[in-house]
């Protein structure tokens, strides 16, 4: 399927094993709906969710989504200053009113953005608002004009970034600055 263009993205959440029938665009602008193939007996199945880039948040719904993901406690932290002093960008993923899910474009200034901070609330994983996420920061990092995009994680997230998201094995290093040793 074409991907479609630009934008706020809702669509219905993929529900047991197939995708949902209907993706279509809202938001400000006005766009073409992309219809998909119905599923078996044409059902359809979970919340729809809207993917917006550079979208409103409350600091204190991010950071309640990244404490719960990350297995700490929640702190006073200003995420709405720090992604839009140093982000290219962010995707937040709603259902309905609620933050669903949040990534962060992280930006050297020229051509490379990076992932960070991405998560998705614990009832909605599994349904590929995850990788949704990251596709769209991925398309809205390149129409800024960015060519490359990194991130790194943890092993058991291969199948997540590599299997759905679309990067590619590279090496790659790390240094923990806070350690002491
Ligand atoms: C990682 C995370 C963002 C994935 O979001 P999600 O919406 O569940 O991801 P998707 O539904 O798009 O997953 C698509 C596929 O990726 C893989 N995948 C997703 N989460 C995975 C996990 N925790 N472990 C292993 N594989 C995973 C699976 O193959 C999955 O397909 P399946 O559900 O058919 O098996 C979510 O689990 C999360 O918020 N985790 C806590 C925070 C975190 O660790 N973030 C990553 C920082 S690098």
């Amino acid at each position: 399927m074409q991907e479609p263009p630009l934008g706020t993205v809702c669509e219905a959440m993929s529900g047991g094993t197939r995708a949902l029938p209907i993706g279509m665009f809202c938001g400000r602008m006005s766009l073409p709906e992309i219809q998909m193939p119905p599923g078996p007996g044409g059902a359809y199945r979970g919340p729809v969710i809207s993917y917006q880039w550079r979208g409103d948040f409350a600091s204190a719904e991010v950071e309640a989504l990244q404490a719960d993901g990350f297995g700490r406690a929640p702190a006073d932290h200003d995420w709405k200053a720090q992604v839009e002093r140093h982000s290219l960008g962010w995707v937040c993923a709603r259902s309905g009113a609620e933050l669903a899910g949040f990534v962060n474009v992280a930006w050297d200034g020229g051509v490379h953005a990076f992932i960070l901070d991405t998560v998705v609330a614990r009832p909605l994983r599994r349904h590929g608002v995850g990788t949704r996420l990251v596709k769209v920061a991925a398309r809205e990092a390149r129409a800024d004009g960015c060519e490359w995009l990194h991130v790194d994680f943890e092993d058991h997230l291969g199948p997540f970034y590599f299997g759905c998201c679309g990067f590619q094995p590279t090496n790659a290093g790390l240094i923990r600055l806070d350690d002491p040793a």
